[in-house]
């Protein structure tokens, strides 16, 4: 039987050093793409999959990310004294049942397989997911409810993986394809941040994943690789062929927030997509780069 998928790790222990000096004193995870915090994006995306139970993966700093998810009394008070019914509502929409997070702390951010780790006690024998809120999917059908269903499918781990330009592969978490029917493909190897020249394919896996909990069985080796950083995908590789290993192609759009130009066009994306905002920020949009285009006399 395919046991639920009810847990999720969120880990955000991570320095934020591309996004500085904004994030010297606050958390990547907090930066709002339009009005919304990322860690709230990724736990929204969770529960929309079916996700019940979290765990952030903290460290030094990051207290206002757990707080977010407090209920603010005083100020639900105020807004309904005050008749602001909406903005309460979209408050009271993000509360979740008491008890639903649990953090861990990884005192030195030695790789996001390390962050991973912190979290086996909450794990157990469960599978579950995990959101790197720096990612952001743009989706109908929100990214990791799309893993959960091939979850639902395989039995095994699922990632969720997306083409990237060949001479990009040293960024990303490569896979070694045995199968390919254009949506799902079977894993035969997994390789972090492969040169070019020697990268089995431009398959790179994005930050949402579906694993089985033998993956912690690796994790705790603590081997180095690269960057000198724990890697999630290299005990990921060793899973390969002692569970059903597949790559997802989600259907959607990623945003890599944790780079200042993905961040950018996450802002300009998001914008566009909400019937609020939508056609100010295209009217600029056009305007401006109308503008930006005219020969300089
Ligand atoms: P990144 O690779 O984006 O690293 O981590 P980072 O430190 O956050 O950012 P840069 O590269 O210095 O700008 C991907 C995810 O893994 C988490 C991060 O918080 C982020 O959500 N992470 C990474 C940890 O929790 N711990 C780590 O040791 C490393």
């Amino acid at each position: 039987m395919i046991k639920p998928l009810r847990k999720a790790v969120l880990p955000v222990a991570g320095l934020g050093t591309r996004f500085l000096p904004a994030t010297k004193a606050m958390a990547k995870e907090m930066l709002p793409v339009v009005d919304k915090p990322l860690i709230q994006y990724a736990v929204d995306e969770a529960r929309a999959a079916g996700i019940e139970q979290f765990c952030m993966v903290t460290g030094r700093g990051k207290t206002a990310l757990v707080e977010h998810f407090d209920i603010a009394y005083e100020l639900e008070m105020t807004l309904r004294e005050r008749g602001k019914h909406r903005e309460l509502r979209e408050l009271r929409e993000g509360h979740l049942p008491p008890g639903a997070i649990a953090t861990v702390r990884q005192q030195e951010p030695l790789g996001l397989g390390h962050a991973i780790w912190c979290a086996r006690a909450f794990i157990g024998d469960d599978p579950f997911a995990i959101l790197l809120p720096d990612d952001l999917v743009l989706a109908d059908v929100p990214c990791t409810l799309q893993l959960a269903q091939a979850y639902q499918e395989t039995g095994g781990c699922v990632v969720a993986v997306s083409e990237v330009p060949h001479d990009q592969t040293n960024r990303y978490g490569i896979l070694d394809v045995a199968h390919d029917d254009g949506r799902l493909v079977e894993v035969r190897g997994l390789v972090e941040k492969p040169k070019p020249e020697v990268a089995p394919s431009n398959l790179s896996i994005i930050g949402r994943y579906v694993l089985m909990p033998q993956v912690m069985r690796y994790l705790e080796r603590m081997e180095r690789g690269a960057g000198g950083e724990v890697q999630l995908t290299d005990a990921m590789a060793r899973l390969i062929g002692e569970v059903p290993f597949h790559g997802l192609r989600y259907e959607g759009r990623r945003f890599d927030c944790g780079d200042k130009v993905g961040f950018l066009e996450a802002q300009v994306a998001f914008a566009l997509k909400r019937p609020d905002l939508g056609p100010a920020v295209r009217a600029f949009l056009k305007n401006y780069v109308h503008a930006c285009a005219e020969p300089v006399s």
